[in-house]
């Protein structure tokens, strides 16, 4: 199988590129580095012996589109490429709806012409807004973004959606993500942000290694078991992982299936900084601040569809997230530079 993994040299994408490469599966990687490093193509390599092909480039680029389904076979495409900060999103709004919206618009339409009939999308639990049910499934209602990045993903799965009804030889799987944390076991690729990390656990690893004083916590009133938001983090492998059950299932439930990837746990933001102190034997400083605008108390999911159909779950716990965080975080404290 021939997979087209866009956004490859990412956080996730690199991850899935890797567990693919694992299999045997050929991966083909398209990748602009606007927030991403080719180093982490390198480490691809080091890590499973094997390479994929490469294409730098923007997959707003047409012609770059139609040129990589020409000149590869591709079965399948994993599209992982988009911007995915949530405050910068809010200062750029068209920015994200062309490069989430336009950019998905435009994969499909070629791959659609170059007879590629398989497209996982990245998406996210942010699609669900404040949840009304806890644990959120797939039949949540969802809207109620409050950020262009969120809206963003909920109005590419929606023209999916359309574009799957109206398609019905075309395969389309939305795979919601909670929140994906941790790195490769091997210590070689991880989650690089630029600048000032926005997420929580990258956000404590630098605090660990004295990169930052302390950590602000966003809210200790929340209607939680302690006061602070309530997150369901998964290793970022499971994740990975979770993109080839995909994968291997796809169109087989119809042409259009959408999954929560979670572990079905939630864990408080003191539970990670505590979790984080025991793994890395490192004193966290912490101090409570205000809320943060558009922030939910509580956002864990059941993932017993994706179980159900992918026969996929998150097997790795939140102190396995850690350790490979902190080992990630060790062995490369300046990231890929
Ligand atoms: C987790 C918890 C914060 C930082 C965001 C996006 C989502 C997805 C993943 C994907 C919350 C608290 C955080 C800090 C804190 N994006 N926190 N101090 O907000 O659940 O999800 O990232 O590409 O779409 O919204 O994740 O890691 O930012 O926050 O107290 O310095 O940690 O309030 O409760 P979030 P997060």
């Amino acid at each position: 199988m021939k997979v087209l993994v866009t956004g490859g040299a990412g956080y996730i994408g690199s991850h899935t590129a890797l567990e693919l490469l694992n299999r045997g599966d050929e991966v083909v990687i398209i990748d602009n580095f606007a927030n991403s490093s080719c180093v982490a193509l390198k480490r691809l390599a080091e890590i499973c012996g094997r390479k994929p092909v490469f294409y730098e480039g923007d997959v707003k680029d047409k012609l770059l589109l139609r040129r990589i389904f020409s000149e590869q076979h591709i079965d399948s495409i994993i599209h992982f490429a988009g911007l995915k900060s949530v405050s910068e999103s809010i200062k750029k709004p068209l920015e994200y709806y062309e490069n989430n919206i336009v950019a998905t618009v435009d994969i499909v339409d070629e791959a659609a012409k170059a007879n590629v009939k398989n497209f996982i999308f990245s998406s996210s639990a942010t699609v669900y807004g404040d949840p009304e049910v806890i644990p959120i499934s797939e039949l949540n209602k969802t809207g109620g973004t409050t950020n262009p990045y969120g809206t963003s993903k909920l109005f590419a799965e929606k023209i999916l959606q359309d574009y799957a009804a109206a398609n019905k030889d075309f395969n389309i799987t939305i795979l919601r993500y909670f929140n994906p944390v941790g790195a490769h076991v091997s210590g070689k690729i991880g989650e690089d942000p630029n600048g000032v990390p926005n997420n929580l656990v990258p956000y404590v690893s630098k605090v660990a290694v004295g990169k930052y004083e302390y950590v602000s916590i966003f809210g200790n009133d929340y209607k939680t078991k302690d006061g602070t938001g309530i997150r369901d983090y998964i290793h970022v492998t499971d994740l990975a992982k979770g993109h080839l059950a995909a994968l291997d299932h796809i169109g087989k439930f119809g042409n259009i299936r959408i999954y929560n990837l979670g572990t079905g746990n939630g864990y408080s933001v003191l539970d990670v900084i505590n979790s984080f102190q025991r793994i890395s034997g490192v004193g966290i400083k912490y101090q409570v601040a205000p809320r943060r605008n558009g922030d939910v108390a509580e956002c864990w999911s059941d993932p017993s569809l994706a179980l159900a159909e992918l026969k996929w779950r998150a097997e790795l716990s939140l102190d396995d997230m850690l350790k490979d965080t902190w080992k990630w975080q060790t062995l490369n404290p300046n990231g890929y530079n």
